[in-house]
Formats: C-alpha cells, sequence, structure tokens
C-alpha cells in the first residue's frame, strides 16, 4: 500500500486521493498505465518505460500531460516520499473527467497518478521451483501493445488460472503463443530461446528486452518468431517474465510438467545473469 500518493499536481495521503466518478478512466477504462520496478531506490530502466508511455498515449491519442523530464522528477519524488528500497511504481493516465459519451470531450484535462508500494519480486521457492501456468485462448483485443487501464479480459484470464491452482495463464491466438495475463512468456528448444515477436498482440516488455539482451550477451541462440501452439506445449523449458516478476520459470502447464518438471539449465543461465545486471546498473546509478 502506497503512504504518499501523486494526483493531478498534488501529493496527498493515500486514503485521501479522490478523483471524480465521471472519470473515463473509471467509466471507460479510457486511458493507460506504466509499472515501473524500482531497486535500492533506482527506477529501473525508466527512460524504456517512459517511451513505451509516450507509445500508448500515441496509440489512444492522448497528449502526453508532461514532458520526460517532469515524469523523472515526479517519479523521483514519489519513491523518495515512500518507505522501502525497492520499490514497484504504478502511474496511470486518463482522458480525465467529463460527462459521459463515448467520443473524446472537448478541453478535458487528463487525470494524471501516482502510486508506489513495495516491489515484491519471487521468493526462492518459486525460482527454485518454478510455478505452475494453465492455457487459454487469447480473447483480448487486437492492440495488447497498448498498456491500457482496460484490462478486464487480463484480469478474467488471470483469475481462471487462479481458480486452476496456477500463477498464470500462457495464451494462445489462432494457433500461436502470444503472452501471458500479466506477463511476457519465452519457450527454449533445444538449447534455443524462441520468443513471439513485439507485434500488436503482445505487450513490448521492458524485461522481455532486458533478457533477450542478456540471453545474447551469454551466447544463448535466440529466435524472435511466431511460436506454434504445439512447439510451446512441447517446450524444454517455459519462462515467464515481467517487471514485478522479472524471470521465472513455468514448470507445469495445464497439469503436466514442463521439460523435466524443473526450471531448465538456460533459464538458470539468464536468471542469474539478470540479478546480476540489475546489481550492476544500480551500482553504477548509486
Ligand atoms: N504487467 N504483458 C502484459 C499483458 C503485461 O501486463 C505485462 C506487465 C508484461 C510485461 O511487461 P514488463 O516487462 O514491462 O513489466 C507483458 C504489469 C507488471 C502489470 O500490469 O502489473
Amino acid at each position: 500500500m502506497s503512504d504518499v500518493v501523486y494526483l493531478n499536481g498534488e501529493f496527498l495521503p493515500l486514503d485521501q486521493a479522490r478523483v471524480s466518478v465521471l472519470d473515463r478512466g473509471f467509466i471507460f477504462g479510457d486511458g493507460v498505465y506504466e509499472v515501473i520496478p524500482v531497486y535500492s531506490r533506482h527506477a529501473f530502466r525508466l527512460a524504456e518505460h517512459l517511451k513505451r508511455l509516450q507509445r500508448s498515449l500515441d496509440a489512444i491519442r492522448l497528449a502526453n500531460p508532461m514532458t520526460d523530464a517532469e515524469w523523472v522528477q515526479l517519479i523521483e519524488e514519489v519513491i523518495a516520499r515512500n518507505p522501502g528500497e525497492d520499490q514497484s511504481v504504478y502511474l496511470q493516465v486518463t482522458r480525465g473527467a467529463a460527462s459521459r459519451d463515448h467520443a473524446f470531450p472537448k478541453g478535458a484535462r487528463p487525470t494524471v497518478f501516482m502510486m508506489s508500494g513495495p516491489l515484491v519480486t519471487p521468493g526462492r521457492e518459486a525460482v527454485e521451483n518454478g510455478v505452475a501456468a494453465v492455457s487459454a485462448i487469447d480473447n483480448r483485443w487486437l492492440r495488447c501493445d497498448v498498456k491500457s487501464v482496460s484490462l478486464l479480459p487480463n484480469c478474467l484470464l488471470r483469475q481462471g488460472a487462479i481458480e486452476a491452482g496456477a500463477e498464470e495463464a500462457v495464451l494462445f491466438r489462432g494457433g500461436y503463443l502470444t503472452e501471458g495475463s500479466a506477463c511476457n512468456i519465452f519457450v527454449v528448444r533445444n538449447g534455443t530461446l524462441l520468443a513471439p515477436p513485439k507485434d500488436h498482440l503482445v505487450l513490448a516488455g521492458i524485461t522481455y528486452d532486458v533478457v533477450l539482451e542478456l540471453a545474447a550477451r551469454k551466447n544463448v541462440p535466440v529466435e524472435v518468431r511466431e511460436i506454434p501452439e504445439a512447439e510451446a506445449r512441447g517446450a524444454d523449458e517455459l519462462w515467464l517474465t515481467s517487471s514485478a516478476k522479472e524471470v521465472l520459470a513455468i514448470t507445469r502447464l495445464d497439469g503436466k510438467p514442463v521439460g523435466n518438471g524443473k526450471p531448465g539449465a538456460v533459464f538458470k543461465i539468464v536468471h542469474q545473469a539478470f540479478q546480476e545486471f540489475k546489481r550492476d546498473v544500480m551500482r553504477r546509478a548509486a
């Protein structure tokens, strides 16, 4: 839970932050967001998160209410005002409050909200044993590259996974792997790391890019291409990546073991590289 939040120009305690019930974020899910991991009080890959925010805003035709320099300053202030060395900053921009009409309102002021809570990365048990996932049909819209606050399909897919005793849903559309309900998915087959392309059917994950960079650095062969469902189901290793989960092995899919049912050799290389990389980046920033 965030101690101090930012809302439309003010810092205030979370329980005092109020938005209008006519806010288009509330009425239509008309807004975009970012989740930025913070290690040792430094926002990780902040420039990349701000670039993606700009792409999401452009896609929904909403003018960015702030410059990147202003975002950086605000994000740093939210981090400074909240406890904890490692945090998870959530920011959201909506089209603002206006009388209910699907068409864009004239002259509405965007709502800008930001909060920060503890960053909860996977514990030792999850890293050592991996997690379970279930497969599901990707029934979301065709602009999954937009980090939209309209997350009802993602919520339904995640809830389905939880009710099946799993952590995540691995999504397939038209016979191909897309991503998870709140993460990207990678496949390892015969020592090669396979990643679905960053097109309109997946969110261009910031962690996805980090993982591909680290794989290249560790000389893991990488192929970015469409992955047929059968190839994903026959994977030696399956991974999920996100700002909160970092990189985590999926060791059961639909109740069956993935590979030998344990986090694989390639996972271990990249997971270790991720932990080292994080420490290096933060040491240099300090
Ligand atoms: N989710 N795909 C989807 C659908 C996501 O929601 C996310 C992140 C990702 C991974 O992106 P990144 O590596 O930049 O975190 C992929 C965030 C964490 C969330 O909604 O809470």
